[in-house]
């Protein structure tokens, strides 16, 4: 299939299966308005987090880089009303919108956006022994840490529990580039958490090929 007819077919999935919200919409239009980066994911890509939380019954779910929310929105979208998902953000003002458009969704419950940085937070949680075991981990912030975030991941996640993480291609960069792509920090974190869920064996995975690439792995255990 060339590549506008595929866009066609994406436009079509889109139109059918995956329907923005309109806090969806309410928050692409703020982020717009902030001057936020739209960096957001897909349609498409938000309604496939939705249904891999829903086909794992996740209940306890964790984004690590949260924007405006729109991620978080479409990851809660398909689950019981117990579902929580916590979402870590650096950035105030980002932090800020989530929280907003949380209320408008009326997802305070299931919503719950935590400002700082996400391996601080990260590592607060690990080390909190008492706490019942993630379905879902989502990896979406600062690309150099990826592989440290797969680390928690593995602290946090239940045995069949998901970790996925986006921008597994991070346009196009995953694969073999000058020697001033491989010095990138960012690439580097990109291509060692690729690399890692395609050869530790505690991992089942598959990037599906949606917008910048979305790594979908099942944590063995
Ligand atoms: N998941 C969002 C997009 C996230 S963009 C969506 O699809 O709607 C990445 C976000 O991660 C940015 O808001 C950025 O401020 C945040 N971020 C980057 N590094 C971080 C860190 N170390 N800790 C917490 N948040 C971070
Ligand atoms: C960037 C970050 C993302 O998470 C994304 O999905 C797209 C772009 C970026 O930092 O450029
Ligand atoms: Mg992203």
């Amino acid at each position: 299939m060339d590549e506008e007819l595929l866009n066609a077919c994406v436009a079509w999935t889109e139109e059918r299966f995956a329907p923005e919200s309109e806090t969806h919409r309410w928050i692409r239009a703020e982020m717009e308005a902030r001057g936020l980066p739209m960096i957001q994911v897909s349609p498409l890509e938000g309604r496939i987090l939705a249904f891999l939380a829903a086909a794992v019954g996740a209940t306890r779910l964790l984004e690590v880089g949260t924007l405006g929310g729109y991620s978080a929105l479409w990851l809660v979208s398909l689950l019981d009303p117990e579902a929580r998902l916590t979402t870590l953000e650096r950035e105030p003002e980002h932090a800020r919108l989530a929280r907003e458009a949380a209320r408008r969704a009326g997802e305070e419950e299931r919503i719950r956006v935590r400002t700082g940085d996400a391996r601080a937070i990260l590592a607060e949680l690990a080390a909190a022994g008492d706490r019942e075991p993630l379905d879902l981990v989502f990896i979406d912030a600062d690309k150099r840490s990826y592989p440290d975030y797969l680390e928690w991941a593995t602290f946090l996640l239940r045995p069949g529990g998901l970790v996925l993480g986006d921008n597994a291609y991070w346009d196009g960069r995953v694969l073999e580039g000058s020697p001033a792509e491989d010095a990138d920090e960012d690439v580097r974190g990109i291509r060692e958490f690729n690399r890692r869920l395609a050869e530790d064996p505690r991992f089942q995975a598959v990037i599906v090929p949606v917008r910048d690439g979305l790594a979908v792995a099942r944590f063995v255990g």
